[in-house]
């Protein structure tokens, strides 16, 4: 990822969560490419869900308990945070971590009209979490560490935060064979495509960083139509003239078709194994 991208990451999500950067909203907000049901929805406040940029629904897989500590990387604007809140009850506790000042701002007013007392939002990086070594039962993200430049550290600092037998179930995007104008789109980086390792690459890294048990356990893959206002404003000039020409002559689908086979969401669970002496 180019280190220009990390600095506008930061600012997109800056003016996101301060009500601006339309595209980008437009393009993956509004909770669009996660899957969270009408349900969970319908109890959580409207704005929490208009600011949910995420990919999956992390909090739907993770067999969280009452009474645990559940980690989120990336927090945004605290749409997460309050599905774990509700599981983990009085007695457990929720974290969460992001970089942006607007967001953690917006995610307090969410957390607080929903009532929440056991959440704590923290400001920070992924790559150096603020949290202490050993102290949680599951971390969990959705749609951020693709974000990250340096994701061996990110996975690192998972393992440093869990408690043995603690465990990750994190959604994420992961791509194959990106073409280069996608790898190189400012725009696509900060839409989580542009950032995006490959599943295997992910295992690998994160067997790397000791966690174990590394598997991909679920997906969701888009559909070309689904994917249209993402693609359209990322496409370089010379693209864009076939982009509209492919849509003159009807062949939209096509384009996007071929694209959207390259990247997906994956639900990617991960465990720190308790040491017997
Ligand atoms: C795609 S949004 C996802 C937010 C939230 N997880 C959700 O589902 O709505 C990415 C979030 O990660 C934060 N972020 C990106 N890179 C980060 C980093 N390196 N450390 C901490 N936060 C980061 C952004 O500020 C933003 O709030």
């Amino acid at each position: 990822m180019h280190a220009n991208h990390q600095q506008k990451v930061f600012s997109d999500y800056n003016d996101a969560a301060a009500g601006g950067n339309a595209g980008l909203v437009a393009a993956t907000g509004g909770a669009r490419f996660a899957t969270y049901s009408a349900d969970e929805k319908a109890n959580l406040p409207q704005d929490a869900v208009d600011a949910s940029f995420g990919c999956g629904n992390p909090m739907a897989f993770a067999l969280v308990r009452r009474g645990q500590t559940v980690l989120d990387l990336g927090c945004g604007a605290g749409i997460d945070l309050m599905l774990a809140a509700d599981r983990v009850g009085a007695t457990g506790q929720v974290i969460g971590v992001d970089q942006s000042d607007p967001m953690i701002e917006r995610a307090w007013k969410n957390v607080r009209a929903a009532g929440h007392q056991n959440i704590d939002i923290r400001k920070g990086q992924i790559e150096n979490l603020p949290v202490t070594d050993g102290s949680v039962d599951w971390v969990i993200s959705n749609c951020v560490i693709n974000l990250a430049n340096d994701k061996q550290r990110v996975f690192a600092e998972i393992f440093r935060v869990l408690k043995p037998g603690g465990r990750m179930m994190v959604s994420d995007i992961v791509a194959d064979d990106l073409p280069i104008w996608m790898r190189r789109s400012a725009m696509l980086t900060s839409a989580c495509v542009a950032g995006a390792i490959s599943e295997a690459e992910y295992i690998q890294r994160l067997s790397a960083a000791g966690l174990s048990r590394c598997e991909v356990v679920g997906r969701n893959h888009y559909e070309p139509s689904q994917l249209a206002a993402v693609v359209r404003d990322s496409l370089p000039a010379f693209l864009a003239r076939s982009f509209v020409g492919c849509m003159v002559a009807g062949a939209t689908e096509k384009l996007t078709g071929t694209i959207s086979s390259k990247f997906w969401s994956a639900r990617v669970h991960a465990r720190k194994d308790e040491v017997f002496a």
